[in-house]
């Protein structure tokens, strides 16, 4: 067993996990009142309004696609008549585009964060860090899907559930190219990070906002 490649894909996965877990937990319980997105929209509003919305939509179908693509057997998916070729022709051009998203996004609100004063007055090294590493991860992906001709279903795939099932397999990992190696390492990275940054709004995502009774307001007519 290579011993470098099991100290990044089996112990590192683990140890990036588990911070991710109890680092929220820790942050929740301590710093309730900063758990937010910080918002600035009250500084800038215009510049914001594009790039944050391109970035979300990007960035959320990604992570939604990365779920599907990566955690459901490939077996299922063949029951289901969606076989190994048509997958990876629907990741590839479903990741290209929404990733592109989010990476242009990505590009205009550091471009904003840099470019407006009060902005960049207001913003602190771990957002840039939070910007970098998001720019960084999806960087590295869509250098993958443009020029890297990997097959992942019979390694990455399998790798990443065998993780989260708590039945790992490093040696799938051996002879992945470099490209989707840095991609995920820098991924668990910003993972292990994310419990002390912004990030930490995406598990505040206003769902019950869509289900709430109306709020009726009623103007005071005075007589
Ligand atoms: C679950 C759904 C999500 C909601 C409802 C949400 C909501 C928000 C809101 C309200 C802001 C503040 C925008 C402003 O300045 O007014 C924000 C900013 C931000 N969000 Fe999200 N977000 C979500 C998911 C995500 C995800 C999945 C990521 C990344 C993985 C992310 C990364 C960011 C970043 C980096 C910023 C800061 C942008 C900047 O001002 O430079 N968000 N989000």
């Amino acid at each position: 067993m290579d011993l470098s490649n099991m100290l990044v894909f089996l112990v590192f996965p683990y140890i990036a996990l588990t911070i991710f877990i109890f680092g929220h937990a820790a942050r929740y319980l301590t710093d309730r009142y900063e758990w937010n997105a910080k918002s600035s929209e009250f500084l800038e509003k215009k510049r914001l309004l594009f790039g944050v919305t391109v970035f979300h939509w990007g960035m959320i179908l990604v992570l939604l696609g990365h779920a599907g693509g990566l955690l459901i057997p490939q077996r299922l998916l063949d029951a289901m008549g969606i076989n190994g070729e048509t997958h990876t022709f629907i990741a590839h051009y479903n990741g290209m585009a929404t990733g592109i998203a989010a990476l242009i996004g990505l590009g205009l609100l550091l471009y904003r964060r840099i470019s407006v004063l009060r902005i960049r007055l207001t913003t602190s090294q771990n957002d840039f860090i939070t910007l970098f590493g998001l720019i960084f991860v999806s960087g590295a992906g869509i250098y993958n899907v443009l020029f890297e001709d990997y097959y992942i279903l019979d390694t990455i795939a399998p790798w990443i559930r065998g993780i989260v099932t708590f039945s790992p397999d490093p040696a799938l990992m051996l002879n992945v190219p470099l490209g989707y190696k840095i991609h995920i390492v820098s991924a668990l990275a910003l993972l292990a990070f994310s419990p002390f940054s912004r990030l930490v709004h995406i598990w505040s995502a206003p769902v019950g906002y869509f289900f709430r009774n109306w709020i009726e307001f009623r103007q005071k007519t005075i007589e």
